[in-house]
């Protein structure tokens, strides 16, 4: 497979830190790249460094054959960009917006208005085309936001935390349309620090942690390891024996902390599921219940260990 981007050694240094150390990977054409990482990791810096905004210090990275120290502007016409920070005018309406976007591009006006209705259309905006922007909700300004970046037909497509903050039905909308694009050629390189987005929307993923690159995976060893380390709060109206809980089946550990039980489990549903016979055959009833999320440290720290062993 042909490599649409091809980072070597890129770096970027801020006053004393270096916000991005030296990180070197590939994304495939025809993939969906997720780029992973906690708040403050690096990705907002690489993604501007990539797409030409801020030039990095050291290194180097080929978008689409373009070297972006050399030719920045070659790749810009082949890549779109969905930034961390809104792009859009608010006191402009979404049709305007989409005008401008095609003008940057030097798109014929036929042709910038012919894809302008095309995309307000798959982003359902359509009737709202001619609203300013600042009456848009968060979901709706992101979803004109994915339209603009998509005015000229990129071949690759950045987004920068797109779903961060939205709506579950803009979120759901927006990740739809991600497969779409990809379904139809579309490289995508989405950057997120949502695990759960990048399992399902990925075929590999790279996890930048303080600048680094950790671990470079398929989403499936990295769910491995956010399986492997589901947590279980639970409590009961009565005492129970902490050995008991260890017992049931897929735990790993339980620990209290106040009135509530702190399950570690290789196997969630398993475990719920013998914890609700625990509570029946011993007459201790459950008061609350809930599953916690693996953190995204707890989940790099698995994947580091791995990328150890
Ligand atoms: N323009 C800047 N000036 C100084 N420090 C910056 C600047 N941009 C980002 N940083 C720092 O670089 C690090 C990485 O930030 P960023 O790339 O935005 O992370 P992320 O997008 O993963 O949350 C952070 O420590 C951040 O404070
Ligand atoms: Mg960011």
């Amino acid at each position: 497979m042909t490599a649409i981007i091809q980072a070597s050694d890129l770096t970027k240094i801020f006053g004393r830190s270096t916000a991005v150390d030296h990180i070197s990977f590939e994304v495939r054409q025809g993939e969906i790249f997720g780029f992973l990482g906690p708040n403050g990791a690096g990705k907002t810096t690489t993604t501007r460094m990539l797409t030409g905004v801020i030039p990095p210090d050291a290194g180097t990275a080929l978008i689409l054959g373009h070297d972006i120290r050399s030719e920045p502007v070659q790749a810009k016409q082949r890549f779109g960009v969905v930034p961390e920070t809104s792009n859009a005018y608010t006191d402009l309406t979404a049709w305007q917006n989409l005008m401008l976007m095609g003008e940057l591009y030097g798109l014929p006006r036929a042709r910038a208005e012919q894809r302008s209705s095309d995309l307000l259309g798959m982003v359902r905006l359509l009737d709202r085309k001619d609203q300013k922007v600042q009456a848009y909700s968060k979901g709706m300004k992101q979803r004109l936001i994915l339209a603009m970046a998509l005015i000229h037909e990129p071949e690759l497509l950045f987004l920068d935390e797109p779903t961060s903050g939205l709506d579950v039905q803009s979120t759901q909308m927006i990740l739809s349309l991600l497969r779409d694009l990809n379904a139809k050629g579309t490289t995508i390189f989405l950057t997120t620090h949502n695990m759960e987005e990048a399992n399902r929307l990925c075929h590999r993923v790279g996890i930048i942690r303080a600048g680094k690159m950790v671990a470079i995976d398929a989403p499936e060893k990295l769910k491995t390891a956010i399986d492997r380390i589901h947590k279980i709060e639970v409590s009961f109206d009565r005492e129970v024996h902490g050995d008991a809980l260890a017992g049931l089946e897929g735990v790993v550990t339980a620990n209290r902390t106040g009135d509530k039980w702190q399950v570690t489990t290789r196997n969630k549903d398993a475990t719920i599921h013998s914890l609700a016979n625990f509570s029946r055959h011993n007459g201790a009833a459950i008061v609350t219940l809930n599953t916690l999320a693996p953190s995204l440290d707890e989940a790099f720290l698995r994947l580091t260990e791995e990328a150890q062993s």
